[in-house]
């Protein structure tokens, strides 16, 4: 699929930008601090309703405005749509075609795509809720269903936790209420943990082939799933349900004495080793760079399979931090097959001669010039 044109209103420090692409190659040269990323934000934002940056969706809006609308014409292989988001202090308002969407989730997934920021280091680096956050956006714009089990554990957690926290650490043997929240907590959490698993399992297949590639075949990328307790049935779902309320009354005690619940989706990890060592501590910066390169470049291929479409690859300020053979890798896997935008502060960063064709747009100020 890819994206034709592009209309933001009010949208950070955009006023208004009616832009028209390039099906290959974008390219977003500018500045700091004139809009560049906010631009591919924008894009990120139609596909997934979302910033891939902050959970406010007031900073979205441009200051002094009280709302942004964004506008996104798809191209996709049957055929084409028209995407509108208009988001308010008051919430957000989706439409397909001109059609609302009553529900966001049927709107997330019309456009895909795979941002790549410096910040997804973090993904490597950074705590077990960054690696769940991950999993989620990257699963949910694939399969919405997948969030609205997602939410719903969420809101069955919260109120586990509040009983569990009410009351106090003395309790009898058994606890009906308890007992009721256990079925629930456990019937969601299966379900989450069944999509987490398939979806690590296929992103593991990509990666380890794609990382192969960007590291000249010395290295081998895995990718383990680390839930909360062991599982050993992920196929039978009434296996593994019981299993996860054995597990449950196990911790029952220590649950009750510190008041939160210890076991469930909300506790999962997601681990990675090169050449069987782990890459969250004894990897070097530039191995976990590749790392997080490589999951992203496997989710490329992962949406591909699922969807039967490349989606849009968004990569914010990352083209300069890879070195020229990593480049190339990069965008000759890619050109012709996956429309790509790109952010960058100087054109003199970026090996041109190995792009088949792209537009360049100049950033500044919150405007937006084409040149070709
Ligand atoms: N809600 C907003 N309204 C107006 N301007 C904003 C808003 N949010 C961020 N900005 C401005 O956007 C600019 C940063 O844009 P960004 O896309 O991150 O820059 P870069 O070109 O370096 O990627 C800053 O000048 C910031 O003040
Ligand atoms: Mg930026």
């Amino acid at each position: 699929m890819f994206l034709n044109k592009l209309k933001v209103n009010h949208y950070r420090n955009y006023e208004q930008v009616e832009l028209t692409t390039d099906s290959n190659i974008n390219i977003f040269v500018g500045p700091n601090a004139q809009g560049k990323t906010n631009l591919l934000e924008s894009i990120y934002v139609l596909a997934m309703t979302k910033s891939h940056r902050t959970h406010q969706d007031k900073e979205l809006i441009g200051w002094n405005q009280d709302h942004t609308s964004l506008h996104a014409e798809v191209t996709k292989r049957y055929g084409s749509c028209k995407l509108d988001l208009a988001i308010s202090p008051k919430g957000k308002k989706a439409k397909i075609n001109g059609l609302e969407q009553k529900k966001l989730s049927n709107f997330i997934g019309a456009l895909n795509v795979v941002m790549f920021a410096p910040e997804d280091l973090e993904i490597v680096k950074g705590t077990p809720g960054i690696r769940r956050r991950f999993l989620d956006m990257e699963i949910g714009q694939v399969h919405p269903a997948y969030l609205y089990d997602l939410s719903q554990y969420q809101k069955i957690l919260l109120q586990r936790n509040n009983y569990l926290k009410q009351s106090g650490p003395v309790k009898a043997s058994l606890d009906p209420m308890l007992e009721i929240w256990n079925e629930q907590l456990a019937q969601y959490g299966v379900k989450i943990m069944k999509k987490r698993q398939s979806f690590i399992k296929k992103l593991q297949q990509w990666a380890e082939t794609i990382h192969r590639g960007i590291t000249n075949h010395n290295e081998e990328l895995r990718i383990r799933y680390s839930p909360s307790f062991d599982i050993q049935d992920f196929e039978d779902e009434s296996v593994f349900l019981e299993q996860f309320m054995i597990k449950l009354s196990q911790v029952k005690d220590q649950e009750f004495r510190r008041g939160v619940t210890l076991v469930g989706p909300h506790r999962d990890d997601l681990l990675f080793y090169i050449n069987e060592k782990e890459v969250q501590t004894y990897g070097s910066q530039g191995q976990q760079r590749t790392t997080a390169l490589s999951l992203k470049l496997a989710e490329i291929e992962l949406i591909h399979e699922e969807v039967g479409e490349y989606p849009l690859l968004l990569l914010d300020d990352v083209l300069s931090e890879l070195d020229e053979y990593r480049q190339t890798q990069l965008i000759q896997t890619f050109q012709q097959k996956v429309q790509t935008f790109i952010t960058t502060t100087g054109l003199d960063s970026v090996h041109m001669d190995k792009l088949d064709h792209a537009s360049v747009f100049h950033v500044l100020k919150g405007n937006v010039s084409s040149r070709s």
